[in-house]
């Protein structure tokens, strides 16, 4: 357990499930096409993935991260923080960074959806780069 600026970090609990979801619609994460609710039960707390909710001293859940891996990179998903310009968002991409690193991973990324470019240089202020790929997908 990690705690910085009076957030504690640590793994989601079932009983995190509302409050994580009404910060991922709160933080306009939700998409129609993304079910949240499957989201967070095919991640929480399975042997590759996780994620991990910011919680204040008064219990409530402020920030999140979505971690996993898939034998080969990192991802992080549902990066959110309520309160802005509080560390929040770094300390819960620290988090899912350090996850990953202690799984001997050796290198995360994550897509930003091209509504959202702006964050962009969140990122990059934490020392993310931006590099030239064409990620393609399928619908199973
Ligand atoms: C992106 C987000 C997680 C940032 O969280 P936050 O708690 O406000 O960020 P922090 O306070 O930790 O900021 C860390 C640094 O990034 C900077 N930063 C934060 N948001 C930024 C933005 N949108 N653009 C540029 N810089 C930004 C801060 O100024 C700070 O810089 P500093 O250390 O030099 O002062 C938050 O704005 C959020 O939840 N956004 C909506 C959800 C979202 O878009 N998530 C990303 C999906 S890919």
């Amino acid at each position: 357990m990690d705690t910085t600026e009076s957030l504690t970090i640590r793994p989601f609990r079932a009983d995190d499930h509302a409050a994580v979801i009404a910060l991922w619609r709160a933080c306009g994460l939700v998409v129609p096409h993304n079910d949240p609710d499957a989201d967070l039960d095919r991640a929480a707390g399975r042997p590759n993935s996780d994620v991990l909710v910011g919680v204040t001293p008064d219990g409530r859940v402020a920030a999140s991260v979505m971690v996993g891996h898939d034998g080969h990179r990192g991802w992080l998903y549902y990066v959110a923080a309520e309160a802005r310009g509080r560390g929040h968002g770094r300390a819960m991409v620290a988090a899912g960074e350090e996850w990953l690193r202690v799984r001997k991973i050796p290198k995360a990324q994550l897509m930003i959806r091209e509504t959202n470019t702006p964050v962009r240089d969140f990122y990059a202020g934490l020392g993310w780069n931006a590099v030239p790929r064409i990620v393609m997908e399928r619908w199973l």
